[in-house]
């Protein structure tokens, strides 16, 4: 888990879009799997963002029409809507971010904590390579915030790519490198090849 910390503005977010390939860049590549993704066309990080990745982000990128389970599961809907073991495996991770029971209520209705451990539900159902979170306990409880912080850490560990960005000591202290945007760059960071 690779934690990019700095004070407001330095960056983290901007890293993460660039690593997620949402924003392009200027200068510098961004290497996946060996391939320069600089240069891949739309249909190819498409097929990226589908496949590999999972985003934890502030403004949720829920569907507030659609009901929690759609949002969690969204991608793996056949012609017929989900098969059963994705159906359990949703009721599953729902559970894991204490919301049983309430995957068929409209997104819209929940709470800005609720919403959040929804983005977190859809990245844990996804089981991705690549989980780019952006201050993902930011304004939580601190229950919340543990379950957040445990999930990062779980999916670090059962071999996943973590990225997050934050002003969190915790969270900090739970990665297992850091990158202190705005601050001297070290030998490697001037090197502006990134892997993830
Ligand atoms: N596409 C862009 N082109 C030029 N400048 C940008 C672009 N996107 C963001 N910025 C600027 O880059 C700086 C870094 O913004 P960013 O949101 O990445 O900071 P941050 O480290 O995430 O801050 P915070 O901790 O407040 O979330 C800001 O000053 C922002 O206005
Ligand atoms: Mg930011």
């Amino acid at each position: 888990m690779l934690v990019l910390a700095g004070k407001s503005g330095s960056g983290k977010t901007t890293l993460l879009n660039v690593l997620g390939l949402l924003s392009r860049t200027d200068a510098g590549t961004v290497v996946v799997g060996g391939q320069d993704a600089t240069k891949w066309n739309d249909a190819r990080r498409r097929r990226f963002w589908r496949d590999h990745v999972a985003f934890v982000f502030q403004d949720y990128g829920l569907i507030d029409e659609s009901s929690v389970e759609y949002n969690v599961t969204v991608g793996r809907r056949g012609l017929f809507g989900l098969r059963q073991p994705d159906r359990e495996r949703a009721d599953q991770v729902l559970s894991h971010v204490l919301l049983s029971g309430r995957g068929k209520e409209q997104t819209a209705r929940l709470s800005g904590g609720e919403k959040q451990r929804v983005g977190l539900a859809r990245a844990m159902f996804r089981g991705a390579d690549v989980v780019l979170a952006d201050e993902p306990t930011a304004s939580l409880d601190r229950r919340n915030r543990e379950l957040v912080i445990n999930f990062l850490i779980e999916e670090a560990r059962r071999g996943a790519t973590v990225v997050v960005a934050t002003h969190d000591e915790d969270l900090m202290a739970a990665g297992d490198d850091l990158i202190l945007l705005g601050g001297e760059p070290t030998p490697s960071q001037r090197d502006s090849h990134l892997s993830v």
